[in-house]
């Protein structure tokens, strides 16, 4: 069974440090994560750079639409001043470099393959290519998701070698079947939408794991209830439950 962390960095550390800069991943190690959680998504270019939204206006110094930005455009803009004051010149991070800081940190990571609508498989492709050329041999393989199916399905043809975990956001109950065909070895759920019986998934030999989960006694109950994994932008705070 994939052995998930108790915890891991949503965005890296998203409530103390700009989400998905390496400032917040390097902020989540500081907290104590082993783990950390990204988002990673295809640039106008085919870059893949680490950001949650589809639009780059409400995270950097940017405006419309990532899939339209080539990374020359993208690396120019300040992805911290929109945090507070402290962060102005935090950039935005290429998968590329992102990979070589979590070596370096000694960090894991749930690389969320997080498409711009109509690019789920070259943004899946592209995400297991830097993968396969950069993460360190003999360190655990990173922890692929996704919400889109069909990212998930390249993942599984192109990469089977490399762990999934089903992320599912309002439909909890589909996760038996689509695990199955996705060949899931986790599965991510919503603390707004969890399964009837959660204890099922670990009967099916799945690692369970629940976003995103910052209140110490939520994720107390979380855990006394058999899941394995909180999902949190406050490691800290969630550690110490
Ligand atoms: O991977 C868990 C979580 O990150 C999914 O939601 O929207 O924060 O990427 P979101
Ligand atoms: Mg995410």
């Amino acid at each position: 069974m994939l052995r998930l962390p108790k915890v891991i960095g949503h965005r890296g550390a998203a409530a103390s440090a700009p989400e998905n800069t390496l400032a917040s991943i390097e902020r989540a190690a500081l907290l104590g994560a082993r783990w950390v959680e990204f988002d990673a998504k295809l640039t106008k270019d085919g870059v893949v750079i680490l950001m949650h939204d589809d639009d780059l206006d409400r995270t950097t110094t940017g405006h419309g639409p990532v899939a339209e930005a080539s990374w020359p455009q993208i690396a120019k803009l300040d992805a911290g001043a929109w945090f507070g004051p402290g962060w102005h010149g935090v950039r935005v991070p290429r998968l590329d470099e992102t990979i070589a800081r979590l070596a370096s940190l000694g960090l894991n990571a749930n690389i969320e393959i997080k498409p711009c609508p109509g690019r789920e498989v070259e943004t899946a492709a592209a995400v297991i290519e830097l993968v396969r050329k950069r993460w360190p041999k003999g360190r655990e393989a990173p922890l692929l998701s996704s919400f889109a199916l069909e990212s998930m399905v390249t993942a599984r043809d192109l990469a089977p070698e490399l762990p999934r975990g089903l992320l599912i956001w309002d439909t909890p109950e589909i996760w038996r079947a689509e695990a199955g065909r996705l060949g899931c070895r986790s599965v991510h759920f919503s603390s707004d939408h969890l399964p009837a019986d959660l204890k099922a998934v670990k009967r099916a030999g799945l690692g369970l794991a629940v976003y995103t989960v910052n209140d110490r006694g939520q994720a107390r109950r979380l855990l006394d209830a058999g899941v394995d994994c909180i999902i949190t932008d406050r490691p800290d705070t969630i550690l110490a439950a």
